[in-house]
């Protein structure tokens, strides 16, 4: 009898187990779905990096009842000193060679206006949305601005639609690169010409020489330096000091390259660097969303910064001296031991008050219903990601490793990190400062910054594909809440 009906059993376990499958993966893929609408409030786990967990606090389990970002503007009174429009606009822009690109502009350009202010300066920018349909954000890259000044559609702000403006207002506190960029759909906004670059230059005195922004977008699948698919030519002359602020737009890392003369990495991410020294046949990797400022003496014959292995590039020269070509280079540039130490607010044997963890894998799951491979942070597919809740005032330190075989160049807003080592070696050379630090397969870095800017701020990989994948997440201070939703119906989607 038993015997007999052996089979029919393992019929019926192997079809309730099947179905069980079945309803589990469902019940994966049902949940995995984004609603309509949510808030960044309101997902995930809230991670207090072993701190304190204040009362009636934080992140994800933030009440309604908190801060809410739109009280954290910059000055509202007061004139500016440094005013500015943009107005975003679908235009054919041309490259160098005449190509012609169908692109989204600021002012009819791409990059957009270079914006140039002074240390101190209220800045203050009206963005009008002339024809973009799905509406426009302005987000100002490595600059340290308050929270509803940052531009992230759905956290500090609504996006702009055709038709609306939005004004915003800071004060430019930091001297160095910065650029500006949609945060709107900005996987597609940016790459199709939603940028800019904004410089902040000292008080004084003013920059002597040649200043000169750089910028590597990729339009179409053709990379360019200023527009230029092949070499540009700046005529400077000889024995002036030049200043070239290199900014990677695109969402991969660019390898720059500089033949015909020595040079030194001035400032990174914004940051000027203590004491650097001569480099030659060194290569420059920059990381998508990365700045890194090199300056030189104009020698009398020709200099070429380019894009490594394209013809992207610029010629420097005094008597339209013909550029030099590429120099091979022996070795990549290498911010870890560069320049002399100086101090710094905070080092490695400072105590912190929180401690994080940021572990990018990759692990089979779903991302909003589709199936596959899904980018993991700390072992959870967005928007089941942890969000880094810390108090005003906090010293922060985070580990982010990544456990993937590919370079997710991460970046914090609102926030610069100062970086305290990489797979175990401490930084030994200037003060190493970023906004954007490209982590390469396998590698892990320490950083730590202190808490100082309010707000919830958006971490995630600049790799703007990988974000709008699910690689991204948030820094939310305790207490501040967001009355802006994400998704579809709200027409809110940063990534
Ligand atoms: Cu340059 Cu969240 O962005
Ligand atoms: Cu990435």
């Amino acid at each position: 009898m038993l015997r007999r009906n052996a089979p029919r059993i393992a019929a019926i376990a192997g079809a309730t187990l099947l179905v069980g499958v079945v309803l589990g993966l469902g019940k994966a893929w049902y949940d995995s779905r984004l609603p309509g609408t949510y808030s960044v409030m309101s997902y995930g786990n809230t991670d207090y990096g072993g701190g304190s967990v204040p009362a009636g606090h934080a992140g994800h389990e933030g009440s309604a009842h908190g801060l809410s970002v739109s009280k954290l503007h910059g000055p509202q009174t007061g004139t500016p000193d440094a005013r500015f429009a943009l107005t975003a606009k679908a235009a054919t822009i041309r490259l160098a060679t005449g190509r012609a690109i169908e692109a989204l502009t600021f002012n009819g350009s791409s990059p957009g206006p270079e914006l140039r202010v002074k240390q101190g300066d209220l800045v203050e920018v009206t963005l009008r949305n002339e024809d973009v349909d799905e509406g426009v954000t302005i987000h100002w890259h490595g600059v340290d601005v308050p929270n509803a000044e940052d531009g992230v559609a759905g956290v500090t702000q609504n996006a702009v639609g055709p038709g609306e403006s939005y004004t915003y207002r800071f004060r430019a506190e930091q001297v160095g690169t910065f650029w500006y960029h949609s945060h709107q759909i900005s996987s597609e906004e940016v790459q199709r010409g939603l940028f800019g670059v904004i410089v902040i230059e000292p008080r004084d005195p003013s920059p002597t020489g040649l200043d000169l922004v750089a910028v590597a977008h990729t339009f179409d699948g053709i990379p360019t330096l200023n527009g230029n698919e092949s070499p540009g030519s700046q005529s400077v002359p000889a024995r002036a000091p030049v200043r070239i602020r290199l900014v990677n737009t695109d969402s991969v890392l660019h390898r720059f390259t500089v033949s015909g003369t020595p040079f030194r990495v001035l400032a990174i991410d914004g940051t000027d660097l203590n004491e650097p020294g001569p480099l030659g046949n060194v290569a420059l990797p920059l990381a998508a969303g990365g700045r890194i400022d090199i300056g030189y003496t104009q020698p009398p014959r020709g200099v070429r910064v380019g894009i490594e292995g394209t013809g992207a590039a610029i010629g420097l020269s005094p008597y339209h001296a013909p550029a030099p070509g590429e120099s091979p280079a022996t070795s990549d540039f290498d911010p870890l031991s560069y320049g002399k130490p100086a101090p710094a607010p905070f080092t490695a044997s400072s105590s912190f008050d929180r401690d994080f963890s940021l572990k990018i894998t990759k692990k089979l799951g779903f991302f909003d219903g589709r199936p596959g491979r899904q980018w993991a942070i700390n072992g959870g597919i967005y928007p089941d990601v942890p969000m880094f809740a810390v108090e005003e005032g906090d010293l922060v330190k985070v580990t982010i490793s990544n456990d993937t075989d590919v370079v997710h160049p991460m970046h914090l807003h609102g926030h610069h990190a100062l970086v305290l080592s990489r797979n175990g070696d401490p930084a030994t050379g200037s003060p190493w400062w970023v906004d954007t630090l490209n982590i390469g397969p396998g590698d892990d870095y320490v950083i730590a910054f202190r808490a100082d800017n309010p707000g919830i701020w958006m971490d995630h990989c600049h790799n703007l594909s990988h974000a709008a994948a699910g690689l991204t997440m948030h820094l939310g201070y305790s207490g501040v809440t967001t009355p802006f939703l994400i998704g579809s119906a709200d027409h809110n989607q940063p990534e």
